[in-house]
């Protein structure tokens, strides 16, 4: 295991009811004016925003709504955001929504506070923002993990771009299972799909003997997998969700990543996707898992095994083996619930496209082997 420091900078409020014991705890500590950020309306149709508002409005605070964070949240968004929290002088900004919205949030939290432009400053000169307005974060979509860290994914349209900008992290965050029970069920299982995609990618990362992260990713794996299962039997089967929300903050707090390096080569190819097609990102990524695994998985065969084993149940007579039967099994279990397993299926069947992402999207040292950008291409041709 690497070595590693480690420290927590978000309070979670998890559980039924949880929001009413953040927002008694936590509304002292928001100052006067608080700008309460949403998406395109479904936090009003379910009840949520109503209730929120009324606590920040007893309180005697001032608020200023910022409506319309879209799905793949952009640049020009984020900025948006920005400009008001700055015109209206906001003491604290209250992302309520989903990875989109919390993800813009952390970026408006730090532009607000710059006098210069956040991509130009991380991406040109490689330097990070050190203070941001303070953020709180209440979860109504599980999936992305958003919640517990500072990376916002963002979509920079001019740019053609959807990367990682670092942003602030909330302080607070409320995970309550029931705000999720309005989620559509393809959402929720693109969702856990993502939580689930994040666990295998820190997984088969480095170093891989033996260690505590891998062993504690392995269980979050094998409860995701179950509780996807029982959700699509049971719809509103609230302890499910409740596992499945808590399995995607843990895949995204840190606790599974210590003392090892990722590589998160899956998303870094869906990122891409996305910023040409705006496509879901967990439709995206269960269409990318299978192909790329084939490709990767004998440069890494006793870890891609011991996923196979340990999370599949499946196995083999030699370490390749098993190797190729876990990812036939992830496969599976893509069609199985439900989820896209090719682009065609998500509309995306332009071949100048499949060039154009693998040419632009970020290859990383590799988790198993560095791929070449033909090969990239060669592996979205495959998915079509
Ligand atoms: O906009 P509204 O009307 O709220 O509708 C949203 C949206 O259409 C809807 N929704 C959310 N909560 C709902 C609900 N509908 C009914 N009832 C509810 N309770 O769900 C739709 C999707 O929401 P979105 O926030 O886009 O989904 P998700 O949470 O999957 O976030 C996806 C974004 O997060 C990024 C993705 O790339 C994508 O941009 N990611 C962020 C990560 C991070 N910050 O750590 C890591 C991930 O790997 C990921 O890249
Ligand atoms: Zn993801």
């Amino acid at each position: 295991m690497d070595s590693f420091v480690f420290s927590y900078p978000t309070r979670v409020y998890f559980g039924e009811g949880s929001a009413e014991k953040a927002f008694k705890a936590e509304l002292g500590q928001m100052g006067r004016k608080v700008m309460l950020a949403y998406g395109g309306g479904s936090v009003k149709r379910n009840g949520v925003y109503g209730q929120i508002k009324t606590w920040l409005s007893d309180a005697g605070k001032t608020v200023v709504d910022f409506p319309g964070i879209m799905p793949n949240p952009t640049y020009a968004k984020a900025q948006e955001g920005a400009r008001l929290a700055r015109a209206e002088h906001v003491d604290f900004i209250l992302a309520v929504g989903g990875g989109s919205v919390i993800d813009c949030c952390k970026v408006i939290s730090a532009q607000a506070m710059l006098d210069e432009d956040i991509y130009e400053m991380e991406y040109g000169a490689r330097r990070f923002p050190a203070q941001g307005i303070p953020m709180g974060a209440v979860v109504t979509a599980s999936g992305t993990g958003a919640e517990m860290n500072a990376g916002a994914v963002i979509t920079h349209e001019e740019k053609r771009w959807k990367g990682a900008i670092f942003g602030t992290a909330a302080s607070f965050a409320v995970l309550d299972p029931s705000y999720t029970l309005s989620l559509p069920m393809k959402q929720v299982i693109s969702g856990a799909f993502d939580t689930l995609s994040h666990c295998m990618e820190t997984y088969l990362g480095t170093p891989r003997e033996p260690n505590l992260s891998d062993e504690m990713n392995e269980a979050v794996m094998r409860s995701v997998i179950a509780h996807i299962r029982t959700l699509l039997r049971d719809p509103q089967n609230l302890e499910a969700r409740s596992e499945l929300m808590w399995a995607s903050a843990m895949a995204e707090n840190g606790l599974l990543k210590l003392g090892k390096t990722t590589d998160f080569q899956a998303h870094q190819i869906e990122h891409q996707l996305g910023a040409y097609t705006d496509c879901n990102h967990g439709q995206g990524l269960a269409v990318i898992h299978p192909a790329l695994y084939r490709h990767i998985c004998p440069d890494a065969p006793k870890q891609f095994a011991r996923l196979a084993r340990e999370v599949w149940h499946v196995d083999g007579e030699t370490d390749e083996a098993a190797a190729l039967a876990g990812v036939d099994a992830l496969a599976r279990f893509i069609r199985e619930i439900g989820l896209p397993t090719t682009l065609g299926e998500m509309g995306i069947t332009d071949e100048r496209t499949l060039r154009a992402v693998a040419d632009t999207c970020n290859l990383t040292a590799g988790c198993c082997r560095q791929l070449t950008r033909d090969e990239v291409f060669e592996i979205l041709k495959e998915c079509r």
